[in-house]
């Protein structure tokens, strides 16, 4: 258990992001609601994440953690759940089938609302206002009542989250992941492009296997693991009011758990030493991620890590990369051989969206699909350069067929953007380039596993 901390202890140190809640008490008693409401998730449940991940950070496994940059109130709803974990099964069929690696699949999904913004006001057409933070924050729509943090959205966040969770659960255990289904997992809006053809191909194989398996007697019904997957869920752990209300000991073990979400992650505008975030993650006994910008140095990182992992447990930290293409190959390399040379037993994972952002002239903002690719393939890279395991991705995906991010087998194109772009914060890859995405992955991570064996031939 952490020294000196308590679940507020995060309250004495200098937090940036939050909202100033205009009435105390109306936060209280949201807050004080949240703390009698049922956990989310169970910390046996967390644990067995971290012992995923330590596989992960063993070279092992691969770690896929994807889902909306944020999800709202307005786009509730059970089809988008499913379409989200569908592509992430896909993505995760695609990636085991070509690198015999199992996938800890993670959803940035039930509960990943609350978002930090470079501005602290929005300017349109001279009226200025507070920037919208996430839909458990604030309203989205530009008006001034809209933009007044109301605290009784952590209740209604919460409430989503639970039933997305339920649903999850449902999805993950109750048949719908079993691999007998991989045909049934493709969208028909994906009928046109080239990797639905490679994805069917795919199943096809497995199809084989499968049957083959069968009649060697291997079937759900002798082993029922092939019927059932597990996911997991996660998100920024950025409203701290909320995190903090959500925390909970264990009574098994005693140790304190973020019970909103198995994995909590704190951003590249919260991660500076002494912050409020890096306070609470260090006490909670959920795997935690840190994203690493540009602007991280390598000493400061170690100094993170001794303060986020002083027992230096393995997949308890998850650092996730997110340079932007054209940054990648200058400051990745010295972090990843620094935190390599000290032992620290951490997963890698690349974020190519969040450093790889452009307005478009029609004024969207988007983010052009070669170079989310180029930074992916960067990553992979410069973890063959150095021996290490390019253990995961963390993408902003949705299975919807959205025009968010240009680019891809059926060309998004800067005009087209305005179809159908729904994100409630950054562009998402549609369910088509989530699949493409998984195929590059895919033969990356072949390319390293097969280097490995000649290695060890
Ligand atoms: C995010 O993941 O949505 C995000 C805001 O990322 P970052 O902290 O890396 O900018
Ligand atoms: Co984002």
């Amino acid at each position: 258990m952490a020294a000196n901390w308590a679940p507020d202890s995060w309250t004495a140190h200098e937090a940036r992001q939050l909202p100033d809640y205009p009435d105390a008490t109306a936060l209280k008693a949201a807050t004080d609601a949240l703390r009698s409401h049922p956990p989310l998730v169970f910390a046996g449940e967390a644990r067995n994440l971290t012992a995923e991940l330590a596989r992960v950070a063993a070279g092992e496994a691969f770690l896929l953690q994807g889902g909306d940059c944020a999800e709202s109130f307005a786009e509730f709803h059970p089809n988008n759940i499913r379409d989200t974990f569908r592509v992430i099964l896909q993505m995760a069929v695609v990636l085991t089938f070509a690198s015999k690696l199992p996938v800890v699949k993670l959803g940035r999904m039930a509960g990943q609302f609350a978002k930090p913004r470079s501005a602290p006001t929005e300017t349109i057409d001279g009226v200025e206002l507070p920037s919208y933070r996430g839909d458990n924050v604030n309203d989205i729509a530009f008006t001034a009542q809209s933009r007044v943090p109301d605290p009784q959205r952590m209740v209604q966040g919460y409430a989503q989250a639970a039933a997305t969770l339920n649903l999850l659960r449902a999805f993950a255990q109750g048949g719908y992941a079993n691999l007998a289904q991989v045909h049934r997992w493709t969208h028909d809006f994906m009928g046109r492009s080239p990797w639905a053809k490679k994805y069917a191909e795919t199943a096809d194989r497995i199809g084989e296997a499968l049957e083959f398996m069968a009649a060697c007697g291997i079937d759900p019904e002798t082993v029922p693991q092939l019927a059932q997957t597990s996911f997991y869920t996660s998100h920024e752990a950025l409203l701290l009011p909320y995190e903090e209300a959500m925390t909970r000991q264990d009574s098994l073990t005693g140790d304190w758990y973020d019970t909103s979400a198995h994995f909590l992650w704190i951003g590249d505008r919260t991660r500076f030493e002494g912050s409020a975030h890096v306070e609470f993650l260090r006490g909670i006994g959920n795997p935690i991620g840190l994203k690493c910008g540009p602007s991280l140095e390598p000493d400061v990182l170690l100094r993170l890590l001794d303060t986020l992992n002083p027992g230096r447990v393995p997949g308890r930290v998850t650092l996730i990369t997110r340079y932007g293409y054209d940054k990648i190959e200058a400051a990745f390399p010295r972090l990843l051989r620094t935190v390599t040379r000290e032992g620290h037993p951490v997963v890698w994972s690349c974020d190519p969206m969040h450093g790889n952002v452009v307005k478009a002239a029609n004024g969207y903002k988007t983010r052009p699909f070669d170079r989310i690719l180029s930074e992916v393939r960067a990553f992979f890279a410069i973890h063959r350069a150095e021996g290490t395991h390019a253990g995961g991705i963390h993408a902003e995906m949705t299975g919807q067929n959205v025009t968010e991010c240009t680019g891809g087998a059926i060309d998004v194109t800067e005009q087209s953007l305005g179809d159908r772009y729904h994100t409630h914060c950054d562009p998402r890859l549609n369910a088509g380039q989530s699949l493409e995405l998984a195929f590059l992955l895919a033969e990356m991570l072949n390319a390293e596993m097969a280097e490995r064996r000649r290695a060890a031939a």
